[in-house]
């Protein structure tokens, strides 16, 4: 079948998919204080989100990206990654994890064979106090459980969000932490996603502010740009760091991702008001044909994207049940 393309000329590769919205930490840049889950009930079972990544992977999606809330809540999480897995033989080439790490260390090589090639874990701070006080819980778990995957052979990169206020001060301590074991890290501007009515514009700290941070203790080259939401630099000669800017510099004209949220609704961009309700549509029994179709028109109706918006976008989505 024709690859899934956008009215825009954007052809679809990556597709993330949210397998819980239920996460054990509370970040605040992520979630509200007091987040109304969604029904369990509503939550697609493995067999259904196989079925729809299938039918995605067939129209040239090659990579998927589990993600959560926090994936590891997720009780049958080693079943669903082997059986989506068992798509590479429909076309699927890569297949990666977003995790908070706390819960993954006695997963980490049962993981990796049942098929994750690699993982992103989130780490906004290796200071103890800045990390709880963003994500309300410890740290160390995180630790450890980025040392685990790092013991089982995995690739691993490191998130970190940076909000003014919170961990503007844990740029410069978080790089030269992650350089010292060799894990990549990207740094992520804070994004409108969170509870409505929380973000503000002057809790961005940009891309460029990161950068003249950096500068002071390190060398800095700026590299060419790849696929990767994120911007490249090479630290002090030998080191990869990203920047995550999608507020001073989003990256829409190139946007190649799509969103599956835990109840299997469909977004096509991060900033869509709404989504198209795939799991519903399975549920009423309607064939493999039908949603394919109901994809294909979807995803040509995507939204030029955040970049063509003037302001900040109110969501009534936040980032936990979106998937990040
Ligand atoms: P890679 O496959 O390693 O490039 O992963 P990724 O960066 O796509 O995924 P990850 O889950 O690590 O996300 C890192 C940050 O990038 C999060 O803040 C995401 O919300 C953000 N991000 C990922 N995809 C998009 C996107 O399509 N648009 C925007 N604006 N941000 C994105
Ligand atoms: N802005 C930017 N990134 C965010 N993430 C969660 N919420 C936001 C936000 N408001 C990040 C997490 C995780 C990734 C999936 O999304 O830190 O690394
Ligand atoms: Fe893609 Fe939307 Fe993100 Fe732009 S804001 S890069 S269109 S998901």
């Amino acid at each position: 079948m024709s690859p899934l393309i956008d009215s825009h000329g954007r052809t679809k590769r990556k597709l993330r998919i949210s397998l819980t919205d239920r996460c054990n930490f509370r970040c605040t840049y992520c979630m509200p204080e007091h987040p109304d889950w969604l029904p369990r009930a509503s939550l697609l079972d493995g067999g259904e989100i196989v079925r729809l990544a299938g039918l995605f992977v067939d129209q040239g999606i090659d990579q998927i990206r589990l993600t959560g809330g926090e994936p590891l809540l997720r009780r049958d999480l080693v079943a669903c990654v082997r059986a989506i897995n068992g798509l590479r033989e429909r076309g699927l080439r890569r297949l990666s994890m977003t995790t908070n790490a706390s819960r993954i260390a006695p997963l980490a090589a049962t993981l990796v064979d049942a098929g994750i090639d690699d993982f992103n874990v989130s780490l906004d701070a290796v200071d103890p106090a800045v990390f709880q006080k963003m994500t309300k819980r410890e740290v160390a778990p995180v630790l450890d459980g980025i040392h685990a995957l790092m013991d089982a052979g995995a690739s691993v990169k490191l998130n970190a969000v940076v909000v003014r206020g919170d961990n503007e001060g844990e740029v410069v301590p978080l790089l030269d932490w992650a350089m010292a074991r060799g894990l990549p890290l990207r740094f992520i501007e804070y994004m409108p996603l969170d509870a409505p009515g929380h973000w503000r514009r002057d809790a961005v700290v940009s891309e460029a502010e990161m950068l003249a941070a950096i500068g002071e203790r390190h060398a800095l080259e700026t590299l060419p740009r790849g696929s990767d939401p994120a911007s490249p630099y090479r630290v002090d000669g030998h080191y990869p760091l990203g920047i995550i800017s999608t507020v001073s510099h989003p990256f829409c004209a190139s946007c190649d991702r799509l969103r599956l949220t835990a109840t299997g609704e469909l977004f096509t961009c991060l900033f869509s008001p709404v989504g198209t309700p795939l799991g519903t549509r399975l549920r009423e029994g309607v064939d493999d044909e039908t949603l394919t179709a109901t994809v294909r028109r979807a995803v040509w109706l995507k939204d030029a994207g955040y970049a063509s918006r003037p302001g900040p976008v109110e969501r009534t989505i936040t980032m936990h049940a979106m998937g990040g």
